[in-house]
């Protein structure tokens, strides 16, 4: 039976199995690519989006078990309206090869949702279950505290 799920704003009929994870969903029923596959099992955070708000791992995530409104990276910002982050992302240069970013900027989101202002502990704990090959994470910093307000 298909299922109804809100993504961006959007509402889609979803015809595949219940346990088909919601990475999969996004990349390959709805063709929302910005979502990354990079572990599969919840150690990476590249495939991070929000559901009501908050940051979930979308690879552990079975389309049976979705319930609200989905967010992701397409639908955070647009190139003509930025989300804050996205626009600390490109003044601060924080990508490399760019693959784990739109989980960072997903992960970061939530953080600055709940906690507007955090402190380096707090940007730490939040961002400790996003990993970046490319080792971005002093830029990663820079940009939350700059789109927070806050003096790196
Ligand atoms: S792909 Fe989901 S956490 Fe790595
Ligand atoms: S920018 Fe390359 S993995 Fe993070």
């Amino acid at each position: 039976m298909a299922k109804s799920i809100t993504v961006n704003g959007q509402t889609h009929q979803v015809n595949l199995p219940d346990d088909v994870p919601l990475l999969w969903v996004l990349r390959d029923e709805l063709n929302m690519t910005g979502t990354k596959f990079g572990c599969g099992v919840a150690a990476c955070g590249a495939c991070t989006v929000h559901i009501n708000g908050e940051a979930v791992r979308s690879c552990q995530m079975t389309l049976s078990d979705v319930e609200g409104e989905i967010t992701t990276i397409e639908g955070l910002g647009t190139p003509d309206m930025m989300h804050k982050l996205q626009q600390a992302w490109v003044d601060n240069q924080v990508a490399q090869c760019g693959y784990c970013q739109s989980g960072q900027i997903m992960q970061a989101a939530a953080l600055l949702e709940t906690t507007p202002n955090p402190s380096d502990d707090d940007i730490d704990e939040a961002m400790a279950g996003n990993l970046c090959r490319c080792g971005t994470y002093p830029r990663i910093r820079a940009a939350i505290k700059d789109a927070a307000g806050l003096e790196g």
